[in-house]
């Protein structure tokens, strides 16, 4: 929570209405919305809002619920929008969503909240995308295990003056790895398993999640832009093209290696995301292809300035190929399977040519560039494990002249910059840059010990960084020990990349600048930051 100091101290119309929310957090909000507000996928048009009732308040009132939205944050004058009380109900877990494409105006900050029975919600903020935009700041965030750690990070992030949050992914994690971190964060699931088995396990996730004031608040002042990544659904999971279901690596899961199974896991999954994530995605769950049951990805016209691209990177990849996946010397085969699947990838190659000169912002999770450290790769379970799709993209890019694409990744649970080459083996020339963001509350390296399976002869993780970055010229700065977020600042010539560090064990720490770099035509320059 912000302290009273910390609100006098800035002072901003952001503060104001992050004070006046924390107040109503307390109150009757909380009892009737107890997951807050939240808005995403905005556009030049529209956006999506949502919200939960409580389903024993619902029970008790069966009112109608109001979305009032406003250009006023006090709002004297307001548009009202009505979802009747037959439509909140268990069938959607009492989450409302309501896509308001086609009927707000570009680049225009709306105030929204909703009213129940009397009660209003916490107010929520978005704006829509500008029609021409001369700048744009974007947050980014990943890998948020509620029992790893508090989530501040997400305090300092709902400050921040941003046009949206990009999600990369790990919102929950679907599987209990031990007892909390910290104090006061234990989660457990319905069903008493381990893992998630069902949809009420899913549910109960996002439920224990969006129990935190910092992320309700978060996602109160900003619209999110979601993709998923391996543990919305199952750890490390891969598509299974012969048997036309998902695989996994998890030992023991209880439900086993039954195709009807894992397809109604899948199912479960699926209909959990799209309950809880305000998100404007493709749904055929009656599909007889699995892989037709959603479409997450994506794109965004951020104002004519850059074209934002959602990768799905967990639903159509190929299993990894090679014996083991971290830490491993590879095999040619990596060099042969599809990480986005033939589909995306034919869309993905058209977006990135699409339009001029604007910046190519991908979202895009899992880490793109190599890391190959004493002849072992790093993990092929991210784009080093799809290594001939991934140089296509490079030789598309490459042969456009173009120098635009900026990775917006995650996964890792680290901090890393580094340019993109257009090869790996022998690069010549730089066509973009990655920018991955630290996990904000999950474990990282220095916590699990990782590097010492594969390098022992690391004595230290800095040892181990030090020998990363002096092997993998294109890496500019590594930091695997640290938690926080990301911002990205787009203007027409360059970007300003910001990666913050926030520690997860303290609710009161304070954000710190851990690196700044600028990006502009083919150059990653490191910035200094003055403390
Ligand atoms: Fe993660």
């Amino acid at each position: 929570m912000l302290t009273r100091r910390e609100l006098i101290k800035v002072g901003s119309a952001t503060l104001l209405l992050l004070y006046l929310n924390q107040l109503a957090l307390g109150q009757d909000a909380e009892e009737v919305f107890p997951q807050g507000v939240a808005s995403g996928d905005p556009s030049q048009r529209g956006v999506v809002l949502w919200t939960r009732v409580n389903p024993k308040v619902h029970a008790r009132k069966r009112k109608d619920l109001l979305l009032q939205l406003s250009e006023d944050p006090s709002f004297r004058k307001f548009s009202t929008f009505r979802v009747p009380a037959s439509s909140i109900g268990p069938h959607r877990d009492y989450t409302v969503r309501i896509d308001l494409q086609g009927r707000l105006s570009p680049g225009t900050v709306y105030y929204y909240r909703f009213v129940y029975a009397g009660v209003k919600s916490i107010v929520g903020r978005f704006s829509t995308l500008p029609q021409r935009a001369r700048e744009l700041t974007l947050g980014f965030v990943v890998c948020q295990n509620y029992s790893d750690g508090y989530y501040t990070a997400y305090k300092h992030l709902a400050q921040e003056e941003l046009h949206l949050v990009v999600h990369l992914g790990d919102f929950i994690y679907e599987k209990i790895y031990g007892p909390p971190r910290v104090p006061g964060r234990a989660v457990g699931l319905p069903s008493g398993e381990r893992v998630c088995i069902n949809i009420e396990d899913y549910r109960h996730l996002y439920k224990v999640y969006l129990s935190d004031p910092n992320l309700k608040l978060a996602r109160a002042l900003h619209p999110f832009v979601h993709t998923w990544d391996d543990h919305e659904f199952l750890n490390d999971c891969y598509y299974d093209h012969q048997r036309g279901v998902w695989g996994y690596f998890v030992e023991a899961h209880p439900v086993g290696n039954d195709r009807q199974r894992i397809l109604q896991l899948r199912q479960d999954a699926i209909r959990a995301w799209v309950e809880y994530v305000p998100a404007r995605v493709q749904l055929n769950p009656k599909d007889p292809d699995p892989l037709r049951w959603i479409r997450l990805y994506r794109d965004f016209d951020l104002g004519g300035l850059a074209h934002l691209i959602v990768l799905d990177e967990r639903s159509y990849r190929e299993r990894p190929p090679c014996q083991g996946r971290f830490g491993v010397e590879g095999c040619p085969e990596q060099h042969k399977t599809s990480m986005l699947g033939k589909e995306q990838f034919r869309w993905f190659k058209d977006k990135l040519l699409e339009g001029e000169h604007g910046w190519k912002v991908v979202a895009n999770s899992v880490q793109f560039s190599r890391s190959l450290v004493d002849g072992k790769f790093g993990s092929l379970d991210a784009w080093e494990g799809y290594a001939g799709e991934r140089q296509a993209i490079l030789d598309l890019i490459s042969k456009g002249g173009r120098k635009n694409l900026l990775l917006l990744s995650g996964d890792r649970h680290a901090a890393m910059v580094a340019e993109v080459p257009d090869s790996y083996d022998r690069p010549s020339r730089v066509l973009g840059a990655e920018f991955l963001t630290p996990a904000l509350s999950s474990i990282n390296a220095l916590e699990g010990g990782w590097w010492k399976r594969s390098w022992p002869q690391y004595a230290t993780l800095e040892d181990y960084e030090r020998a990363e970055t002096s092997q993998n010229p294109w890496i500019k700065y590594l930091n695997m020990r640290t938690w926080g977020y990301s911002l990205i600042k787009l203007s027409p010539d360059r970007v300003e990349t910001t990666l913050l560090s926030v520690n997860k064990y303290d609710e009161e720490a304070q954000k710190r600048v851990m690196a700044r770099f600028e990006y502009s035509q083919g150059e990653l320059r490191r910035k200094e930051v003055n403390l």
